[in-house]
């Protein structure tokens, strides 16, 4: 049923989070489990999204391996939109409908595009080169082993992911005021196809920077947040199935780097500083909105500087 206020309809949701839902004959309501991406025959992209095409009725399981041993049990067939990142768009691209049919399209998941418009595919990058690692086993318990397969581990350790992808550098620099301490950070997405954080537009980066005393007290603290921050009708903060509209976009894009100046003056100043970035699954203002308990930050970098005097110094 469509309601006036979502933007979505349940079947909107369905087609990327239960794709066989409607498979004639054998419809199963499970996530995307290894026929949600096995029976895809064509990616198309259009205005909004993508159009997925699939062969339900055959028993063909597709996929980049064009030398499958023969099994009794399904078919094997070989495509190589399985190394192709347009496989991935068929769900990792999508752009709302606005409720009243009017309005721009409201971006929820960008990430193919974002890929697209990096320096990634130049280069031969897709999304299976960094989130399909190639590795050495049984493609099925009990066969031969073989070299090329592909991981299908697609979260993986998000923490360790981000850390080595985002470069942090912090050093302490001159000050026009002779009262104040400057902690210039630099951020630079060097490690991910498209922009961070990814995927839900709640997601956040958060860059913290505290000055602390001699016994480690926190004297100040300054906090950025980075993300795409979408808003309801009235302007607040809003999940994407009540958002209307992209308020702003502070995410790290690849090979851009981002510089932020915090300046501390007064009794903020302080014999040291600590610089942290952290993830955090839903930005606190949503949170609050939808009355959730908030979800604990994870640490993906910190390091700390001595703020010894006027002096310049260099993060260690
Ligand atoms: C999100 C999409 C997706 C899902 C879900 C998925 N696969 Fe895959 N699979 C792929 C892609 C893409 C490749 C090819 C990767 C490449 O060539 O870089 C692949 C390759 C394979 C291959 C060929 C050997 C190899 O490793 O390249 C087998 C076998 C396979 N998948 C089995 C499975 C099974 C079994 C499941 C369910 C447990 C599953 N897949 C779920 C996308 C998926
Ligand atoms: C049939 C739709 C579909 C296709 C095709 C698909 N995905 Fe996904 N993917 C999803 C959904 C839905 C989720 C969210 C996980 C969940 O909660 O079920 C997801 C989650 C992910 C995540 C983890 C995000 C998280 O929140 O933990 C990664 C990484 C990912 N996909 C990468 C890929 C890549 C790479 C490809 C192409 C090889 C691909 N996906 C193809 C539907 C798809
Ligand atoms: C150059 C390597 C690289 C390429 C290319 C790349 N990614 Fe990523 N991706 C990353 C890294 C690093 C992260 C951060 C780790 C994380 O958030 O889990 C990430 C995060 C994600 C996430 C969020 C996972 C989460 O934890 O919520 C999704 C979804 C995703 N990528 C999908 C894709 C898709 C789809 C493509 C292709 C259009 C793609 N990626 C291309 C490296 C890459
Ligand atoms: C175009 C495909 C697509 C459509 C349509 C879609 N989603 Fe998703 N959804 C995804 C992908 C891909 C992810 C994982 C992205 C990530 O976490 O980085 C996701 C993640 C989510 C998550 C977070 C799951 C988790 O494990 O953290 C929720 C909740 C969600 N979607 C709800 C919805 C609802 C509700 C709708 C319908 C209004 C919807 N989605 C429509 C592709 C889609």
């Amino acid at each position: 049923m469509r309601d006036a206020s979502a933007p979505a309809s349940r079947e909107d949701c369905q087609r990327c989070h239960t794709p066989l839902w409607s498979a004639p004959g054998a419809p199963n309501d499970e996530g995307v489990n290894c026929d949600g991406c096995h029976t895809i025959t064509e990616v198309a992209l259009d205005e909004r999204a993508a159009i997925v095409e699939r062969d339900l009725g055959s028993q063909t399981k597709y996929a980049s391996l064009c030398d499958p041993q023969k099994v009794y049990f399904h078919r094997a067939a070989c495509a190589s939109l399985y190394e192709q990142s347009l496989l991935c768009a068929g769900c990792h691209r999508w752009y709302a409908e606005a409720a009243d049919g009017a309005g721009e399209p409201l971006p929820v998941f960008t990430t193919y595009d974002e890929w697209r418009e990096s320096a990634y595919p130049e280069r031969g990058i897709s999304c299976q080169t960094c989130h399909m690692s190639s590795w050495s086993g049984e493609a099925a318990r009990g066969w031969a082993r073989r070299d090329g397969l592909s991981s299908h581990e697609f979260i993986g350790d998000r923490v360790a992911m981000l850390a080595e992808a985002i470069m942090l550098d912090a050093v302490v620099a001159p000050a026009e005021d002779p009262d104040a301490q400057v902690i210039e950070v630099k951020l630079t997405n060097v490690g991910a196809g498209h922009a961070l954080p990814a995927g839900l537009p709640g997601r956040r980066l958060r860059l913290r920077v505290s000055t602390l005393d001699g016994e480690g007290r926190v004297l100040a603290r300054r906090e950025l947040q980075y993300g795409r921050a979408l808003v309801d009708e009235q302007g607040a903060p809003a999940a994407f199935i009540r958002a209307r509209a992209v308020a702003d976009d502070q995410r790290l894009y690849p090979e851009s780097p981002r510089l932020e100046r915090l300046e501390f003056t007064g009794d903020e100043r302080g014999a040291r500083a600590r610089v942290e970035l952290e993830f955090l699954e839903l930005d606190p203002a949503i949170e609050a909105a939808l009355e959730l308990a908030p979800v604990a930050p994870q640490l993906i970098a910190r390091s700390e500087l001595a703020l010894d005097g006027r002096r310049r110094g260099r993060a260690r």
